[in-house]
């Protein structure tokens, strides 16, 4: 029997995604004005123009009508935090004060797993409200929090990233994961939630200054023995971090190089923030294909820095967005190509929005390694992809009203616009978010 998602479907709108950096190459992105996306068992089956398009269409296939809106890729967000989702917005002159103050005591809860679902609940749904199908996720030191994570992912057919943090010192007691059972968990959580469904597993030591050599050590170790899952952590955050990093790791040449040693460089490791790396953790981040996940709204919120595109770009470094709520203050892209916008800005580097967009989408594949599966409406990709309303407030209305190029459009929707913009989500093919007409 042939379910919905297996049938073909169509979708008339503009149409925009990329096929390369348009940083470096200027036949990077892909823009159909008058466009027709079809949809077929769970991928993108074809993207063009309406009009080459329509006329082969099977009678009686459903053609969704958002003409006058946007379709791009679903959002891809490399960098947040699902246990802090209710400690958002929460202040402290800081980022370590601020782990002390909200951050520990509010993971605490995800023991439980029924707080832990309902949370994950809660935070997957606003995820699609923002149109981000795809997310590297922190659970929390304990293994309920990943179940309850991938559960709800499961049951939402998402093609999400998540895993246990690994912490054993520098936190409260009641966080402290043993190494040896940090380890076990993991290495049990890969084998139930890695390549299930559409779930993907991230080893995650928190940051360097909450694990010891050996709990590094044996994250190498289980990044070794499985290669295609991935790794995630922050990395040069904060000044008075590198700062407490420089003292814990005497003998390390910089705080990448702490994460080097112990073998968690490689393709599909995230590394958060990166603000304050040099000229030579960008080369060593470039040659090994890990990737930064660039966090401006938390960033800005901590004060931690100014992350430096220039830098990053000359040793051609994978590069991402992401949100790290619960420091970042929204779950949007959008809100977030913003802050990224002026970060650059106060950088004295410059990013077109045509650049932002793609960050937020293949750039942000790329850098996981999964290009050809999301990122891009080429046939074959899955089909997560949003539906973006230019006209979604009056404000973005009367802006876009007169907009004269596809830059110029894309940047009034980055700058201007959250989750209100976002009109309909899909993944795989099927529709999980859909906004009331205003
Ligand atoms: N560094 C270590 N843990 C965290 C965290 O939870 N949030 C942020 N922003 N930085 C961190
Ligand atoms: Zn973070």
């Amino acid at each position: 029997m042939s379910t919905a998602t297996e049938n073909l479907q169509a979708f008339r709108a503009s149409l925009l995604y990329f096929r390369a950096d348009p940083a470096f190459d200027d036949q990077a992105h892909v823009w159909h004005e008058d466009g027709l996306l079809l949809v077929e068992g769970g991928r993108i089956k074809a993207a063009g123009d309406h009009q080459a398009l329509a006329p082969s269409l099977p009678p009686g296939v459903p053609v969704h009508d958002y003409r006058g809106m946007v379709i791009t890729p679903g959002f891809i967000d490399t960098h947040l935090h699902y246990p802090q989702t209710d400690m958002i917005a929460s202040p402290a002159p800081g980022l370590l004060p601020w782990l002390e103050t909200y951050t520990f005591p509010t993971e605490r809860r995800f023991g439980d797993p029924a707080h832990a679902r309902a949370v994950a609940d809660f935070f997957l749904d606003e995820l699609l409200r923002c149109g981000t199908t795809t997310a590297m996720v922190y659970c929390s030191v304990h293994r309920e929090s990943v179940d309850a994570f991938f559960e709800a992912s499961e049951a939402r057919e998402l093609r999400m990233v998540a895993g246990k943090v690994l912490m054993d010192r520098h936190c409260p007691e009641f966080l402290r994961d043993p190494v040896d059972a940090g380890a076990r968990e993991s290495e049990a959580l890969i084998g139930k939630w890695h390549k299930r469904g559409r779930n993907l597993y991230a080893i995650t030591p928190r940051f360097a200054p909450t694990s010891s050599e050996d709990q590094l050590r044996l994250a190498g170790e289980l990044a070794r023995a499985h290669p295609d899952t991935f790794i995630q952590t922050h990395v040069s955050e904060n000044e008075d971090e590198c700062a407490w990093v420089r003292s814990l790791f005497p003998s390390a040449r910089s705080y990448l190089h702490v994460y080097d040693h112990y073998g968690l460089m490689r393709p599909r490791a995230m590394f958060g923030h990166c603000i304050w790396l040099d000229e030579n953790d960008f080369a060593r981040m470039a040659d090994t294909q890990s990737a930064a996940a660039v966090c401006p709204t938390s960033n800005l919120f901590l004060g931690s820095g100014l992350f430096d595109f220039d830098k990053a770009d000359a040793a051609r470094t994978l590069l991402a967005l992401g949100t790290d709520v619960g420091a970042g203050t929204s779950f949007s892209m959008l809100q977030t190509m913003n802050e990224a916008y002026k970060v650059a800005r106060l950088k004295g580097s410059y990013l077109p929005a045509l650049r932002m967009f793609y960050l937020a989408t293949l750039g942000a594949a790329r850098s996981m390694q999964l290009e050809g599966a999301i990122g891009s409406l080429a046939p074959g990709n899955e089909a997560d992809f949003i539906v973006l309303d230019p006209k979604a407030t009056p404000l973005l209305a009367r802006r876009t009203s007169h907009c004269d190029t596809l830059e110029e459009l894309l940047f009034a929707l980055a700058l201007l616009g959250d989750d209100r913009t976002v009109r309909a989500t899909f993944a795989a093919g099927r529709r999980v978010h859909e906004r009331a007409a205003s």
